[in-house]
């Protein structure tokens, strides 16, 4: 590991490739220790390339042998760094070939080829390739790819890779061989390789035009009953894509492999998507609402990458967000068509909110499409990815869903087969609606969050509503000026009894008015209905104007926004101390709104769902965990008396039965989840005890863990003890499970509670689930502890970050984003988690480590 901060990669710089590369033949002869990658390049001079060298990125490969056209290179005719192989005198067209030896079973960092639960797995995105040979380890090289591989008979009884399959063939000594032939040109970051021994989850599609598509999922052996909701999600994903964009799958088998060790959610190589195996596995037994909706929804956005991602991919990876955001916004709306739009919106509104809008307020912040970066790893942020999504959500909301339709089909038609840039996907929108999008496009190139604010005024003459609209976008690292972006907000006037006079501005300037004629007295104004621009509206408001706005409401989103600014208008005045207990007003109006969407219990469940203490955050400096915590449980406990008949009816009632994932049951499941919930803060003797009596007649994973999490959050009891311990003991063979039990407890205790947790026998530093599921959960979603102000909690996670650096880079960077918020911080954990990062600094990091810490440290 070196401690060298990566030099900058700048999008300025970008030139392509002088050679085309378009045939490529890879022969693996497996072993966990020497696995043989041979690789044949057919190689050819770009017109107008010159001269230039033939340089080829390579990373922990011992290099056995180079030919050009079958005579032997030596030494002297190339050059061979820790960073790759360059050739420089080369003919203009000529054939490749490659010796390497690589050690998957010594391959921490789970990049590349590696071992997972004794087979071989790969991941390549972005740059695992150049672990596995020497190659032009970039998305704009495509080429067509034949692949090879032996294998011994009994530990690898099935072999994959990207493509099409030949015949299995033996290959003498215990071996078998199997060759792999991928007819679609594709980028080096798409390859994947698995082989070993799995059980297999087989079915099978028929497209639209009538073809006949294997599918299969191999996973663990004994988990194949398991595969049968990812299997599901795949069909109805293959079958949304087609009657939504018109897109067909293109291969004869698609294969899904789960992997146990695997630090991302899961990646979508051609015909042969791997998968974190929490992202497969699930049945009622193991799996929560929660699991089945990640799993549909991951299914689903790894299947549309093959035309959004595959067919048309990226130039650089400054465009990550060609094919990250769009496909984002692609399975938000397979997910909202397969359950509940509102329901989705909000969904997707928190987790853009509690993750983006924080990292977009903080050091870290960047672009959708950024201009550079030190290492490529970190740049998969929700910057990236969810507001990526939105941008496009805005562009499809500003020019229509017919016209969006338009712009898509032009970009499948013009693209399919290249790699492409940002500009010529909206070109694509240009050409078919022959307006210009140079203004738009700001919203990739400028950081930071806009902040819209409302102003209105009432003539009650000539009945007119005045709406003053104005944004500013906050200064981010390496951009003081920001200007006006087109930010489309949908705006409604409400008379108060049902009545919506409701349509779209785009507001591209600084600032702008409208009038409005209503009919009779003042109306209501509704602003950012349905969330339609990833802004942050400021509206000065008394309480009572915002009550009476939330019993008006008429879309969705606001209603459960206008709840969510009182209660997080309650939330920071206990905190602060201005006032001492919820106001009883208050909380009856909360749980009225929650009673009345009783017949959209997956929505009264959200509107239950106080806000977290990390959204909250961005609410006030310096930001209090402590104070915010304590303030928002004793909000809670209010709640959760005002609504104790309800809880009380809720949960007398039967659980659904028999049990069935689909969004209506799993809507009534999250209320009574929420119920849990509530007990777990309630002040009641007796919630222990009924608590108690929930987890043990629990029929289902979802309410068994939210009554051990509520259990939890009562602190040190026996009740708590007693499901922790029968949990475990009933789970212990099941990893996917046990997480949750090491991430119930890193989500409510203390730092005492992580060094336990980390010296449990089933904590394994090599497996990033396991890591994520202590260090993870506890840095992001129990603030008050891992912020504690002395400090406590941030020397929990440093040693384990250290130690997780030292194997896996990807994984310790992520864990190190959690400090990105020193700098709003009470003073004393400030002062904290400043020091912790200066310690890490002067540690030896990894360079994907070292950037995180020198920008959080700015
Ligand atoms: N492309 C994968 C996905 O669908 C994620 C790959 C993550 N790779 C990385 N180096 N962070 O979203
Ligand atoms: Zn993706």
């Amino acid at each position: 590991m070196r401690t060298e901060t990566p030099v900058a990669v700048k999008l300025a710089d970008y030139t392509p490739y002088p050679f085309d590369m378009d045939h490529v033949e890879l022969s693996f002869e497996l072993d966990p220790d020497a696995t043989k990658v041979t690789a044949e390049l057919k190689v050819t001079r770009k017109a107008g390339a010159g001269n230039a060298p033939l340089e080829l990125d390579g990373e922990a490969l011992k290099l056995v042998s180079v030919e050009i056209d079958g005579r032997a290179l030596t030494p002297s005719d190339y050059s061979l760094t820790e960073h790759g192989l360059t050739l420089a005198d080369v003919p203009d067209q000529f054939t490749l070939r490659t010796v390497v030896v690589i050690a998957p079973s010594k391959n921490t960092a789970l990049s590349g080829l590696y071992m997972s639960g004794g087979r071989f797995c790969s991941q390549c995105e972005s740059v695992g390739f150049r672990r596995i040979t020497y190659y032009p380890d970039r998305p704009d090289v495509m080429s067509r790819f034949f692949v090879t591989i032996v294998a011994d008979k009994e530990a690898c009884p099935i072999m994959l890779s990207n493509g099409t399959p030949g015949d299995v063939k033996d290959a003498g000594n215990g071996r078998h061989t199997i060759t792999w032939d991928d007819p679609h040109k594709k980028p080096s970051y798409l390859f994947a390789l698995c082989a070993g021994d799995y059980d297999v989850y087989r079915d099978s599609f028929t497209t639209m035009s009538g073809k006949h598509i294997d599918l299969a999922i191999h996973v663990d052996k004994g988990d194949a009953d398991r595969a049968a909701w990812a299997m599901d999600s795949l069909k109805r994903s293959m079958t949304w894509d087609e009657q939504t964009y018109g897109r067909e799958y293109d291969l004869g088998v698609f294969n899904i492999v789960a992997v146990r060790d695997f630090n991302f959610g899961a990646m979508e190589n051609k015909g042969l998507n791997v998968f974190n195996s929490a992202y497969v596995l699930a049945d009622e037994d193991s799996a929560t609402d929660a699991d089945f909706e990640a799993i549909e929804s991951i299914v689903a956005h790894e299947y549309f990458h093959n035309w959004t991602g595959n067919r048309i991919t990226c130039r650089d990876w400054f465009q990550l967000c060609l094919k990250e955001g769009l496909t984002v916004f692609r399975d938000q709306n397979f997910s909202a068509d397969m359950r509940s739009r509102p329901v989705q919106r909000i969904k997707d509104v928190i987790r853009l909110r509690s993750r983006q809008f924080a990292e977009d307020a903080g050091p870290l912040a960047h672009p959708v499409r950024p201009d550079n970066y030190g290492s490529i790893d970190n740049l998969y942020t929700a910057t990236v990815y969810e507001k990526g999504a939105e941008v496009i959500g805005m562009l499809r909301r500003i020019i229509g869903e017919e016209t969006y339709r338009k712009g898509m089909d032009l970009y499948f038609e013009r693209h399919d087969g290249q790699a492409v840039t940002i500009e010529d996907f909206y070109k694509c929108f240009e050409d078919v609606t022959g307006k210009d999008f140079t203004q738009f496009r700001l919203w990739y190139a400028q950081a930071g969050t806009p902040r819209v604010t409302v102003e209105e005024s009432w003539d009650e003459a000539t009945k007119e509503l005045t709406i003053n609209l104005s944004q500013t976008t906050p200064p981010t690292p390496g951009q003081p000026d920001k200007k006006p972006v087109p930010i489309p907000l949908e705006l409604a006037v409400l008379d108060g009894k049902g009545g919506t006079d409701a349509w779209m501005t785009v507001l591209d300037t600084a600032e702008t008015t409208i009038t409005r004629k209503a009919a009779a007295g003042r109306p209501l104004l509704s602003v950012n209905r349905d969330f339609s621009a990833p802004v942050r509206v400021e509206r000065d408001l008394t309480r009572d104007q915002r009550l009476a706005l939330v019993v008006a409401e008429t879309d969705p989103f606001n209603q459960w926004e206008g709840v969510r600014t009182l209660v997080t208008e309650e939330i920071l005045k206990l905190s602060e101390g201005s006032q001492t207990r919820p106001d009883s007003e208050l909380v009856g109006a909360i749980a009225a709104a929650i009673r009345n969407a009783g017949d959209d219990p997956a929505l009264a469940a959200l509107l239950t769902r106080l806000p977290e203490v990390g959204e909250l955050f961005l609410e006030r400096e310096p930001a209090d965990p402590v104070a915010l915590h304590s303030a928002r449980k004793r909000l809670q406990a209010a709640l959760a008396e005002a609504l104790s008949d309800t809880v009380g009816t809720t949960l007398e009632a039967p659980s659904p039965a028999p049990y069935a994932p689909s969004a209506e049951q799993a809507g009534v499941r999250a209320f009574r989840g929420a119920c849990i919930n509530l007990l777990g803060a309630s002040e009641d003797k007796d919630a222990r005890r009924k608590l108690l009596v929930l987890y043990q007649k629990a029929t289902n994973m979802t309410e068994r863990l939210a009554a051990m999490r509520a259990l939890t959050m009562h602190g040190e009891c026996p009740e708590r003890d007693e499901a922790l311990a029968d949990f475990e003991t009933n789970w212990k063979h099941n990893p996917i499970v046990m997480d949750k039990w090491f991430a119930v407890q890193a989500g409510q205790g203390t730092a005492e509670t992580v060094a336990e947790l980390a010296a449990h026998p089933e904590f394994d530093l090599k497996n990033p689930n396991r890591v994520r599921s202590v260090v993870g959960v506890f840095s992001t979603a129990n603030l008050a502890a891992f912020h504690a102000p002395d400090g406590s909690g941030y020397r929990a996670v440093e040693d384990i970050i250290l130690k997780a650096d030292a194997a896996n880079p990807a994984l310790a960077a992520r864990l190190i984003t959690a400090f990105e918020q020193w700098r709003v911080l009470e003073p004393k954990a400030g002062a904290a988690a400043q020091a912790t990062l200066k310690r890490l600094q002067e540690a030896k990091l990894s360079p994907n480590s070292a950037d995180i810490v020198g920008r959080a440290l700015g």
